[in-house]
């Protein structure tokens, strides 16, 4: 697909649901008591393979509209082990907190992905829940694992990366253990399961760093509404930012802290984004969001601010490329487990517009030129949705467009990525 120059992004939109949200949704759903209902699900490519998986575990789901689902819960320990191995496709949140859940039930339960998925790291959640004593394979680290519930006791676990998909592991699996379960981040992360957990009727306590869950005999969800996805506003959110002209509306967004990283950024940068209408949508603060185009600065991107904007960073590279000065971005190590080595897809996607961007053993260091970068040349996703998004939004930015091989790759997280970019569009 040829990504053609835009001149502003102008205009309104609403983005999918939430896409962290909507799996934990109906994950919980899938082991909570009686019916579920989600209001506002992301529908995408990851979100279809959850539904898939705790169909296979027994869970009934109805889907009566494209946004609306409805999970007939099995309770807590009532998940049924299928014939056949899980396929969670490409999405490394459901393998991870998933393999939490089962943690908890009886029985043997194999968990395989593609082949993006099957080169991602799984130790990191299988250590924790044989801590807890569950029995967890792993092939050489890698999926496809093998899952078989035990009986659980609490522990306290600190864990070595920011991961939100490791905590949420641990955490769920603490629902099924005695005693009390705590896990220790080294860095905020989002916070989606826990508020989810408290709307289930579970107590939990956070202190500083440590969130703590106790052992629970059941859940119970009734409903859950999901904002729109932040990570799927950020590219609309950066291209408006970055196209003279621009004046875009996005609405009913997610603006949780611990993934809002991005804003921070960008008013640092001088980025002119508003957020207004501020709002509650369950237990996740939501608005709406104003962006005009602005003339951006440099920054400095610190380690610890990572896990809060982890999957916009790719995004944050190509706004550096455009701003006054040397952007630093530390603490990148986790991009290079992610579902490319995002460290080296970034740099090949933006490399060949002329942004000069160079990585060292933790950081990206991008050095801009606040112009239209040249483009005219291709880019390839290499099946990375977050990848796919970042190569359209260069293409609009640049003079004479970015050939983009892979495009399709976007409907991982969001289906109509594309058709939505051009209805903004203006040329
Ligand atoms: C996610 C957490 C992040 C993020 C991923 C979704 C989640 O991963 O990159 O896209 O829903 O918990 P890590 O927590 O492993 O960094």
């Amino acid at each position: 697909m040829k990504v053609e120059p835009a001149r502003a992004l102008v205009g309104h939109a609403v983005v999918p649901g939430d896409k962290s949200i909507s799996h934990r949704a109906v994950l919980l759903a899938a082991v909570g008591e009686g019916e579920t209902e989600i209001a506002g699900f992301g529908r995408s490519g990851d979100t279809e393979s959850t539904l898939r998986a705790v169909r296979a575990l027994g869970a009934e789901v109805e889907e009566p509209d494209v946004d609306v689902v409805r999970v007939r819960g099995r309770g807590l320990r009532g998940l049924v082990p299928p014939s056949e191995p899980i396929d969670a496709g490409n999405a490394g949140t459901l393998m991870r907190l998933l393999a939490g859940l089962l943690a908890g039930q009886g029985g043997r339960f194999e968990l395989a992905g593609d082949q993006s998925l099957s080169r991602r790291p799984m130790e990191r959640v299988a250590a924790p829940l044989r801590e807890l004593g569950a029995r967890v394979e792993t092939t050489d680290g890698h999926a496809p694992i093998v899952v078989e519930g035990g009986k659980l006791r609490g522990i306290t676990y600190e864990l070595p990366v920011a991961s939100a998909q490791v905590k949420s592991a641990v955490l769920l699996a603490g629902l099924y253990a005695k005693g009390r379960t705590t896990v220790v981040e080294p860095a905020p992360t989002r916070d989606h399961t826990e508020l989810l957990l408290q709307h289930a009727g579970v107590d939990v306590e956070r202190k500083g760093p440590a969130v703590s869950v106790t052992g629970v005999e059941r859940i119970e969800l009734d409903r859950v509404d999901v904002p729109g996805d932040f990570s799927s506003a950020a590219p609309l959110i950066v291209a408006a930012t970055l196209l003279p002209g621009s004046e875009l509306y996005l609405h009913g967004v997610g603006i949780n802290p611990t993934r809002t990283g991005l804003l921070d950024v960008l008013e640092r940068m001088r980025a002119r984004v508003t957020l207004f209408n501020k709002r509650k949508l369950g237990a996740e603060p939501v608005a709406d969001i104003e962006v005009r185009s602005a003339s951006l600065v440099a920054t400095y991107v610190a380690p610890t601010e990572v896990p809060r904007m982890v999957d916009e960073l790719p995004l944050v590279a190509l706004l550096a490329g455009l701003a006054r000065g040397e952007t630093v971005i530390g603490g990148v190590q986790e991009l290079r487990v992610k579902e490319t080595d995002r460290v080296e897809t970034v740099k090949d996607v933006l490399k060949p517009l002329g942004i000069r961007v160079s990585a060292g053993e933790d950081e990206l260091r991008v050095v801009g030129v606040p112009t239209r970068p040249k483009g005219g040349g291709s880019a390839d996703s290499q099946g990375d949705h977050r990848i796919a998004m970042l190569g359209a939004v260069a293409g609009l930015v640049s003079r004479e467009g970015v050939r983009l091989e892979g495009a399709e790759a976007a409907a991982v997280s969001f289906p109509g990525f594309f058709e939505l970019l051009d209805s903004v569009s203006k040329r």
